[in-house]
Formats: structure tokens, C-alpha cells, sequence
């Protein structure tokens, strides 16, 4: 019974997030940007551009330009996530493979990166007066939610492990439409009803924010408005 209600929610869930973050990529890329607007001091080429958003995503670079604190756990938390969601392919692939097997055990410490980051920033919301007050109930709900599933996971790993064998199983007969047997431990329930409950709420959330980033005009704008006139789609038309 619990086996089908959790498929049921995770086929849910990968709709809601496939077709939800699709839509929102969508209408990302069909906004109108009128203005050129690259942060200054800008790349010059498209080459720059690619080097300036890789830097961005990698790094956080602006962010480390703006706010070390912020910088040290925003980039500690989705370097540690990185190195986390690679461990977890294992999961979904038969046979593993090998850059997944080598990862392994980084990616177990890097469980513990994830909660100091998350922490980090939970902390700055609650202790920084003036992002107190512009934190609203999502904020923290969200990162309440991250927390569950970093907490609940390294649970698993560390006090009292799941038949993970058997979650293999389950995971790779619901990639071929096949309910099997899911193990009923209560954290690994309380993991994947977390991590169910993240992919509905992902493209409302500010989650977006990783898609969205490539669509940012200050980032992604070639700083050459006097060798190129800026000129959006949509104005081209009007000057037919
Ligand atoms: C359907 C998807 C998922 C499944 C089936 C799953 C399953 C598991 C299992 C069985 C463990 C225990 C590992 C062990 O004992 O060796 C674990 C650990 C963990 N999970 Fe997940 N998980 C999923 C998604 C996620 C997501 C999306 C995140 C975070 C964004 C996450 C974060 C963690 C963390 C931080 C740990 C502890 C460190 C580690 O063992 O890597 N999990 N997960």
C-alpha cells in the first residue's frame, strides 16, 4: 500500500517538476529584454559571456564580490548538494558508473556541507535585522524543507541505515513503470516525502533561481552597445 502511494507521489512529483519547470523556462527565455544592461565591467565578446556566466555558476562570483558570509554558505551548500546528488545516481543506474563509484565517498562528508551551509543562511535570516524583516514564511520554509531532507539523509548514512538495496530496487522498477517494494523505515519515508514535496513546489518556488540565472540580461548581455545596436525581437517588429 505505502509502496503504491509512493509512486503515485513521485510520478506526480517528476510531472509537476518536468512540465512545471519546462513552462517557466519558456516564458524565461520569451521575456522581452529591452535594455542592454550587462553588469560593467562586462565581457566584450560572446566567448567572454560563456567564461563570465561559467565563473557565475561555478564560483558565485558575483556573490563573492558582494557578501563573503552569504558566499562562503551558499556556494558550501550547492557544491556539497552537487557532490550529493551525484552520490545518489547510484540509485538510479544499473550498472553504477564509475565516476559515480568514485565519488562515493565525498559525497558522504559533503551531507554535512550541505547542513552548515543551510544552517549558515537559515541563521542570517533569523539574526540579521534587515533580512529578518524581508524574509517572508517561504524563505524559511524552504529552507526548512532542505534541512528535513539533508537531516533525514544523513540520518540514514550515519545512525541507522534503510535496506538501501531494496530502495535501489524500487527506484529503478518505478524508472520502468513497475511498483515493487518500498523498505517502511520512517526516515527514509520522511526523506522521499520531503524530497516528493520539493519537486511539486520547485517551479513556484524561488528554487528557480537555478534555471533562471542563464536568463539574467545582467549576466548574459555582450557589453558592445556601440558596435551593435540592442535591438529585442519584439522592437524589430514595431520598426517594420
Ligand atoms: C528519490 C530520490 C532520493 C532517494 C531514493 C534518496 C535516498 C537516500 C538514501 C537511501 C540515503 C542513505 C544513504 C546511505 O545510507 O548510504 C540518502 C542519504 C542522503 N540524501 Fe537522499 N534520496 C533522494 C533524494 C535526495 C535529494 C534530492 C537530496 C538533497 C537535495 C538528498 C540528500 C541526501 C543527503 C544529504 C544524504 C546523506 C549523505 C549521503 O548519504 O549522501 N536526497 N538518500
Amino acid at each position: 500500500m505505502l509502496s503504491v502511494i509512493y509512486a503515485i507521489l513521485f510520478y506526480v512529483a517528476a510531472a509537476i517538476l518536468i512540465v512545471g519547470v519546462a513552462m517557466k523556462i519558456r516564458k524565461y527565455a520569451r521575456s522581452p529584454a529591452p535594455l542592454k544592461i550587462p553588469t560593467t565591467p562586462a565581457p566584450t565578446t560572446q566567448t567572454g559571456v560563456v567564461l563570465r556566466m561559467a565563473r557565475e555558476v561555478v564560483f558565485f562570483e558575483s556573490l563573492f564580490k558582494s557578501n563573503k558570509w552569504i558566499w562562503l554558505f551558499g556556494w558550501t551548500f550547492h557544491m556539497g548538494m552537487w557532490l550529493v546528488l551525484i552520490r545518489h545516481l547510484r540509485y538510479f543506474t544499473e550498472p553504477v558508473w564509475g565516476w559515480v563509484v568514485f565519488a562515493q565517498p565525498y559525497g558522504t562528508y559533503a551531507g554535512f556541507a550541505m547542513l552548515f551551509g543551510l544552517l549558515g543562511l537559515w541563521a542570517r535570516r533569523v539574526l540579521v535585522e534587515r533580512i529578518r524583516y524581508i524574509s517572508n514564511p517561504s524563505d524559511h520554509l524552504m529552507l526548512a524543507l532542505l534541512v528535513a531532507i539533508v537531516g533525514s539523509g544523513l540520518m540514514m548514512r550515519f545512525v541507522g541505515n534503510p535496506d538501501i538495496i531494496m530502495v535501489k530496487a524500487y527506484m529503478l522498477g518505478l524508472m520502468r513503470l513497475q511498483i515493487g517494494a518500498l523498505p517502511a523505515t520512517p526516515v527514509l519515508l520522511v526523506h522521499l516525502g520531503a524530497v516528493a514535496t520539493l519537486m511539486i513546489i520547485f517551479p513556484i518556488s524561488k528554487l528557480m533561481h537555478a534555471p533562471g540565472v542563464f536568463f539574467s540580461p545582467t549576466r548574459n548581455q555582450i557589453d558592445n552597445p556601440r558596435e551593435k545596436r540592442h535591438l529585442a525581437p519584439w522592437a524589430a517588429e514595431l520598426e517594420k
